[in-house]
């Protein structure tokens, strides 16, 4: 059964973390060292999920299994649920009725959300904003070394005593993505995070984003508006229509990619066609 978790950004963990007793920081740790031993993707299924506000009915029946590890995008016309789905998911809305489950218990660090705007503290510097990302493992001893990976994960290693305020757009998504990794979660989920992106940029992190999934194996799953960006990551593009899944597709090109290629351009058209015949029916 479901879980509640936080998102990427716990506020309520900003108060209050700084005082625990010593046998609960050496619980804390060895719970740390528990979780890097067991760095496993965690997998997710969806029994006839269902979702509504007031009378709209977002949500009619999701019903969909992901196994541990794999890439997976989500795409829809605007408004069809695809935000919202992602919100149930990850603990951050109630569901109406159905079920999501991981397979096992799960902890609040084994699912973090990364949003298209950043949502950096503009009071914290970039260490610190990563620092956040670790929750309950804030105030251990190795906090700042865990951190510090993370930002040399983005490639910001160099960024880690400047203000967020004086970011690019893209360095700040780089943050975010740090402040998401560091916890190692199980599942990252992704709404439309490259959206406000310049192009290149936009590919920049692409690769980074495929990058950091290979290495680290958690299961990923991306909200996106841009179909091209979905085939080129993704092991399987998801099409919500009417709120249910109306279209699955296996993407099986071989990464890394070719951006481009007669292969992805050929289902990238076909997705594009699913979307373009719903729009016309409405
Ligand atoms: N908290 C809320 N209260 C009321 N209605 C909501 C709420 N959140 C979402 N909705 C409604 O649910 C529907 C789906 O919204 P959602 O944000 O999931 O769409 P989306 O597919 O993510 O759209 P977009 O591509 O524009 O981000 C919309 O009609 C929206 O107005
Ligand atoms: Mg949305």
């Amino acid at each position: 059964m479901h879980t509640a978790v936080r998102t990427s950004l716990p506020e309520t963990e900003l108060a209050g973390r700084a005082h625990f007793a010593p046998h609960a920081r050496v619980a804390r740790e060895e719970r740390q060292e528990e979780r890097r031993a067991r760095t496993t993707s965690l997998p997710l299924s969806i029994r006839a999920l269902r979702k509504s506000f007031g009378d709209n009915e977002v949500l009619r029946g999701i019903d969909l299994h992901i196994p541990a590890g794999q890439f997976v995008a989500i795409v829809g016309k605007s408004g069809c649920g695809k935000s919202t789905l992602l919100r149930l998911l990850a603990g951050l809305d109630k569901i109406d009725a159905g079920s999501i489950g991981f397979g096992q218990d799960i902890q609040p660090e084994d699912i973090r959300v990364m949003f298209q705007e950043p949502r950096l503290l503009p009071w914290a510097r970039v260490l610190g904003n990563v620092e956040v990302g670790l929750g309950r493992d804030r105030a251990s001893g190795d906090a700042h070394a865990r951190a510090e990976k993370a930002l040399s994960e983005v490639g910001l290693a160099d960024k880690r005593d400047q203000w967020p305020s004086v970011l690019s757009g893209g360095q700040k998504q780089r943050v975010a993505l740090a402040r998401a990794l560091v916890s190692r979660p199980r599942v990252l989920a992704l709404d439309e995070p490259l959206g406000a992106l310049d192009a290149l940029t936009r590919i920049s992190m692409q690769r980074l984003l495929e990058r950091v999934w290979r290495d680290q194996g958690f299961t990923a799953i991306l909200v996106t508006h841009d179909v091209a960006e979905a085939v080129a990551l993704a092991d399987r593009v998801l099409v919500i229509e009417d709120g249910r899944i109306a279209h699955d597709v296996t993407v099986n090109a071989a990464r890394p990619r070719q951006r481009g290629s007669a292969e992805l351009a050929g289902l990238e058209g076909s997705i594009l066609s699913h979307l373009l015949s719903a729009d016309d029916r409405t």
